[in-house]
């Protein structure tokens, strides 16, 4: 863990470390496994972001049956998160009567995940869950209920642990929150 970190000129200090994240995900685990370990779920998770989530979640689950699928959202036109048309790339696994839980880094607007949401509705899954590191819930903007959830956690720009500003930070282990 570092003391603090600087990308463009932006200072962020520690706020959930590698080990908090580790026995949260343990615990999210022993729910899904509840839920869904008899189901042969599909995870999707949803790149970039959540590749490190994922994959700490995907092994936490090693008694279970399980595949995984990686999916990307290509965001076209709109400057807002609101104005943006979606178009889901990656997903070749046939979900059509599978239960799915959808792997996100952060529920923020909620736009994101509402989209693909409506996407895989489309193709007639069992049932479609979503598991999220982290949710905002005073910046939804939809009516989205996550069904698993690592951290709620206040309106404030984090990086770390698969999330970025600009493409960096990605790499850090701990989640660091912007400097006021
Ligand atoms: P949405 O607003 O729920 O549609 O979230 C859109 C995307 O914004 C997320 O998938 C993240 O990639 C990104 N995002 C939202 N909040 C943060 C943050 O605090 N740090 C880094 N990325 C974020
Ligand atoms: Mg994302």
């Amino acid at each position: 863990m570092k003391p603090e970190v600087t990308y463009d000129g932006m200072t962020f200090v520690p706020y959930i470390t590698n080990a908090q994240i580790t026995e949260r995900i343990s615990q999210l685990a022993t729910e899904i496994k509840k839920d869904c370990g008899d189901k042969f779920p599909i995870f999707l998770c949803v790149l970039t972001g959540a590749f490190p989530f994922a994959s700490d979640l995907f092994r936490t689950l090693e008694d279970i049956d399980a595949e995984i699928a990686f999916v990307r959202l290509k965001s076209y036109e709109g400057t807002s998160t609101e104005g943006k048309v979606r178009e889901l790339l990656g997903l070749t696994t046939d979900i059509e009567n599978r239960t799915v839980i959808v792997v996100e880094d952060i529920v923020d607007t909620g736009h994101t995940i509402f989209n693909l949401l409506n996407k895989l509705r489309a193709q007639n899954p069992a049932e479609v869950k979503v598991a999220t590191l982290l949710f905002k819930p005073e910046a939804l903007q939809l009516p989205i209920k996550p069904d698993y959830v690592g951290f709620e956690i206040p309106k404030k720009f984090i990086i770390g642990y698969g999330l970025d500003i600009d493409g960096k930070g990605r790499n850090l282990n701990d989640i660091y929150v912007i400097k006021n």
